[in-house]
C-alpha cells in the first residue's frame, strides 16, 4: 500500500485543477478503500478455507491507475479534464485482480460480496458466461464502498477482477500483444489465441469436475471412521 501511496501522487493526470492537497487526498481514499475490500477478500477466503479445507483464491493483486491511463481514458469518454469529473465517472482508478483455482470458486466469492451490505455493486460484467468475441474471460465487479474519515464519509468506487489461473495466463499474453506495434502474422496470432480461449475454457471446466470428484470421494467416511461411529453409537447405548 505505501508503494500506492508513493505512486499515487505523482502519477495523477497533468493539467488538472487541483491542489496536491486534493491528489494526496484521492490517493489516500482509493488506497482505504482497495485496503478495505482486500481485507474482505481475505477474510472470505480465511472463512471458505476453514469450512472447505482448500483456499479458494490464489492470490491478490492490486493498482492505482497511472496518470498516463486516466488521462486517456478521459479523452475516450470525453470527460471535461476536471478532477470532479475524474472521481465520478473513472472507476477503475482502484483496481483489485482475485485469481482463483476454480470458476465456481469466483462465482461463490461474487455471491458472498453481493451479500455484504456495506458494499453497493454498482456494475456487473459476467465475461465467463459470456466471453468477449476474442476469447476474453473474467468476471468484472464495480463495487463502491465508503471510507469513514475523521468528519465524513465518502463512497469509493473500486473495480475488481476475478478470473482463474488459466484466464490470467490468457488475458497477460492477450494484453501483451495488443501492445506490440508491429507483429508478423497478426491475425494468426488472435486467431490462434481465441482457440487458445476455448480450450483454456474447457480446461477450466474440466479441472473442476476432477476437483469435485476429489471432494465427493473425501466426503465418504473411512473404514475407521465407520467404526469409530458404531463404537459411539454403542457408548451412548450402554449410557442410557
Ligand atoms: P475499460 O474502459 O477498458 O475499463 O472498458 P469497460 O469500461 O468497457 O470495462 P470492461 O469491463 O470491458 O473492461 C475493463 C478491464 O478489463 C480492462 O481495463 C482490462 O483490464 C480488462 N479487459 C477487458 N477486456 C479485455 C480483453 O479483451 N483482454 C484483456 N487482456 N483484458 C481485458
Ligand atoms: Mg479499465
Amino acid at each position: 500500500m505505501e508503494e500506492i501511496e508513493k505512486n499515487g501522487v505523482n502519477d495523477l493526470p497533468e493539467g488538472f485543477p487541483k491542489s496536491l492537497g486534493q491528489i494526496k487526498e484521492m490517493t489516500m481514499l482509493y488506497s482505504c478503500a482497495m485496503r478495505e475490500i482486500c481485507t474482505k477478500l481475505e477474510n472470505l477466503s480465511q472463512e471458505f478455507e476453514l469450512n472447505k479445507s482448500r483456499n479458494p483464491i490464489q492470490h491478490i493483486t492490486h493498482r492505482l491507475k497511472k496518470r498516463d491511463s486516466i488521462r486517456n481514458k478521459m479523452i475516450q469518454k470525453k470527460l471535461p479534464m476536471e478532477y470532479e469529473a475524474m472521481r465520478d465517472e473513472i472507476t477503475d482508478i482502484g483496481g483489485i485482480r482475485v485469481i482463483c483455482s476454480y470458476i465456481n470458486d469466483i462465482y461463490d466469492i461474487v455471491n458472498m460480496l453481493k451479500k455484504q451490505d456495506d458494499l453497493l455493486i454498482v456494475r456487473e460484467k459476467d465475461y465467463i458466461a459470456n466471453p468477449k468475441p476474442n476469447g476474453y474471460r473474467s468476471y468484472h465487479l464495480i463495487v463502491a464502498i465508503p471510507i469513514f474519515l475523521s468528519s465524513e464519509k465518502q463512497i469509493i468506487p473500486v473495480e475488481i477482477q476475478m478470473r482463474t489461473i488459466a484466464m490470467d495466463f490468457w488475458a497477460s499474453l492477450e494484453h501483451q500483444l495488443k501492445y506490440k506495434q508491429e507483429v508478423p502474422n497478426q491475425r494468426e496470432i488472435v486467431e490462434k489465441l481465441t482457440e487458445c480461449a476455448h480450450q483454456i475454457a474447457d480446461i477450466d471446466q474440466q479441472m473442476w469436475q476432477v476437483r469435485r470428484q476429489i471432494e465427493l470421494s473425501e466426503d465418504i467416511p473411512t473404514e475407521e471412521e465407520i467404526l469409530m461411529e458404531k463404537l459411539s453409537r454403542i457408548d451412548i447405548a450402554i449410557s442410557e
